[in-house]
């Protein structure tokens, strides 16, 4: 072995059971579930109301935060309960809930504020007295399910922020509902009347009313979509209608969340919250735990392999970790520059709603069914290789061995960290994931890396796309287009086409720029970042070469490329006398959320006060998970798209 592969393979503590599950059959993924809950019995308080994860603080308070440890598992347990499986430390968990509820008790979680983060805890909980009533309300003594009661009742009163947190108070109700316990009728039809309103069409909510859109793993897995097809199932004895309406929605809205899979089991990192892993695969546990019916083209043995390939795709991840067994923040290796101020220790554990798929019993067709591969991956897709989805304004591709996204129109309509990585970025890939600033000063630390960045102070701060007007689709050549506008400045206008790939060049997409600025600028447009390092001896990439044709960086005047392990990166100027040269940008480590140690393809140019520039970018990737790649990659390199007809009566027009 050499010192390189040394390095990658030992680690400071065996590995978890998870990564060693091989996830094909339902024992597996039962086996999957406790494997994660049991090492949080380490975390318990004495009267097993709190469960500490980590260190690290959020906006809110501590005991909120240790609330979502206790919590937020429950989605797994609930769920492997009510598929008649048992869980050895079930009790622990049903301790939690007596004490945390006791207001005279030690450990009692407090009372409900306005817009308080418990609020979002009493959804898991709510749904495990639905679901797991004989384990988590039967055994309580009478005092004890009024304690229970009361503290849930107490957000009904309380303000909630106007957005997919109203699926909580709704849950909440549920829980109570189900035990015969009081509860709030007139709330939860209030609430879902509101929540109604966020449906767009064609199955897509936003998350939050009118005004911005925001359509990211929360429309789908995380919570709106997930939220009605569990209450579909839960109410449907006495609320048929919405039960029925929320079936039809998933069916939609189950032929376009099938893009965001790509065939390896990962799904394209996109928004916010990415540290909940797996929950973004959700939506097709929940899928299963409604049984609605597949659409076609989908089988129940397609669904089944959606979910289980994503939990491998995740056993292959063991940074996942702490050396304790329980989840870090991270992706898929321990990273605090993209967690969100409100992700506490515990709070990747939203992860386990993946599990809901668990309340089936083997005999039904999610389970009975034999694995399918993705419909990508079938002989003859049965799926379109490019798809416009009008609501979250995004173009959904699968082509050269690589799916990933274009994206024009989102945003999040309050502060969040790093929120033009997590929506303004111009692609979304499931290889190559997306990357995030780790500082504020120069470029490698903004990493301009499926974005344009420009920079009036000499390249000290950059500014990148957060907010756009405009977005729209257009139609060109038979395919779907992205306009979109931008003003960083107000002397500063950028004008933006997002194009995806031609059959005749599979792996590149173009993003055509027309820049009127006002000021002195640098520009800098990224493709996507990729891991960095030799296999040899785990030192940085050098030149490519005829010694070494697959593992290298190389740059010109108009272009630049990287080749790595993890496939093939690189960007070109299509468009003449632009001025602009390739570049290799060594962003800083751990900015991007798959690889801890990448570099950037990156085009650069300067642009002067009073000048309008085109800017032709085309934009190469191969992944790895692309047959014979290394074959490929350099005829695929140098087999440049076209200008497009469209774009070359763009630019004259202007002239
Ligand atoms: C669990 O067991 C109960 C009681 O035997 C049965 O009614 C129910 O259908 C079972 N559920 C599953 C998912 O197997």
């Amino acid at each position: 072995m050499s010192t390189a592969q040394i390095a990658e393979a030992n680690q400071p503590f065996p590995a978890h059971p998870f990564s060693k599950n091989a996830l094909k059959t339902r024992e597996d993924v039962v086996a999957a579930c406790a494997s994660l809950l049991d090492p949080l019995e380490a975390g318990f308080s004495p009267e097993c109301a709190l469960v500490r994860v980590g260190g690290t603080g959020t906006r809110f308070d501590e005991t909120a935060a240790q609330i979502e440890g206790y919590a937020r598992p429950l989605w797994g347990l609930a769920a492997l309960l009510t598929g008649n499986s048992t869980y050895r430390n079930t009790h622990i968990f049903v301790k939690g809930i007596v004490s945390g509820t006791n207001p005279d008790g030690p450990e009692f979680w407090g009372n409900m504020e306005d817009l308080d983060q418990r609020m979002v805890e009493s959804c898991p909980i709510g749904y495990t007295l639905a679901v797991a009533g004989k384990d988590f309300w039967d055994p309580l003594t009478e005092q004890e399910k009024k304690n229970v009661a009361t503290w849930i009742g107490s957000m009904n009163d309380k303000e909630m922020p106007n957005t997919n947190w109203l699926w909580f108070r709704v849950f909440a109700n549920l829980g109570l509902k189900a035990n015969n316990a009081p509860y709030s009728h007139e709330r939860i039809e209030k609430d879902m009347d509101h929540l109604d309103t966020f449906h767009r069409g064609d199955g897509w909510s936003n998350d939050g009313p009118e005004g911005y859109t925001q359509m990211d793993y929360y429309s789908g897995s995380y919570a709106i979509q997930y939220l009605q097809l569990l209450y579909a199932k839960l109410a449907a004895s006495f609320d048929p209608k919405r039960a029925e309406e929320y079936k039809r929605r998933a069916r939609q809205y189950a032929l376009d969340f099938v893009h965001y899979q790509a065939p390896d089991g990962h799904s394209i990192p996109f928004g916010r919250s990415l540290t909940y892993r797996f929950a973004t695969i959700g939506f097709w546990s929940a899928f299963a735990f409604a049984d609605v019916e597949p659409p076609e083209p989908l089988t129940w043995g397609m669904i089944k392999g959606l979910l289980l390939r994503n939990f491998r795709w995740w056993s292959k991840q063991p940074h996942i970790f702490q050396p304790n067994g329980m989840l870090n923040i991270g992706y898929t290796y321990p990273n605090y520059y993209l967690a969100e101020n409100y992700n506490s220790p515990g709070s990747p554990y939203w992860c386990m709603l993946a599990f809901a798929a668990l309340a089936q019993p083997a005999s039904h067709p999610f389970w009975s069914s034999t694995e399918e591969p993705h419909p990508f991956t079938q002989s003859s897709s049965p799926l379109p290789a490019i798809k416009a989805l009008k609501h979250p304004q995004h173009i959904m591709v699968h082509k050269g061995g690589h799916t990933f996204l274009l994206s024009s129109g989102q945003k999040c309509h309050y502060p969040l960290k790093a929120t033009q990585a997590k929506y303004g970025h111009f692609a979304y890939s499931s290889a190559f994931g997306y990357s995030v600033p780790t500082g504020s000063y120069t470029l490698e630390q903004w990493v301009p890396e499926s974005a344009l960045a420009l920079s009036d102070d000499r390249g000290e701060i950059w500014k990148m796309r957060r907010e756009v007007e405009n977005a729209q689709f257009l139609e060109k050549d038979g395919l779907p287009v992205l306009y979109s506008t931008m003003h960083p400045w107000k002397d500063v206008e950028v004008k933006t086409w997002l194009a995806p790939p031609t059959d005749d060049a599979p792996c590149w997409h173009l993003r055509i720029h027309n820049i009127k600025t006002g000021r002195d600028l640098q520009s800098a447009e990224g493709g996507f970042a990729i891991y960095g390092m030799r296999q040899r001896d785990g030192r940085a990439l050098t030149a490519l070469s005829s010694e070494s044709p697959n593992e290298g960086i190389q740059s010109t005047e108009c272009d630049a490329v990287v080749v790595s392990r993890a496939g093939a990166s690189g960007v070109a100027e299509l468009l003449q006398a632009t001025g602009r040269k390739g570049g290799i940008c060594n962003v800083d480590a751990n900015s991007n959320l798959i690889e801890s140690r990448t570099i950037l393809p990156t085009m650069y140019a300067d642009l002067t006060a009073g000048s309008t520039t085109w800017f032709g970018t085309a934009v190469f990737a191969i992944p790895t998970s692309a047959e014979g790649w290394q074959d490929k990659w350099k005829s695929e390199w140098e087999k440049r798209p076209k200008v497009p007809a469209w774009v070359t009566e763009l630019v004259k027009a202007a002239s």
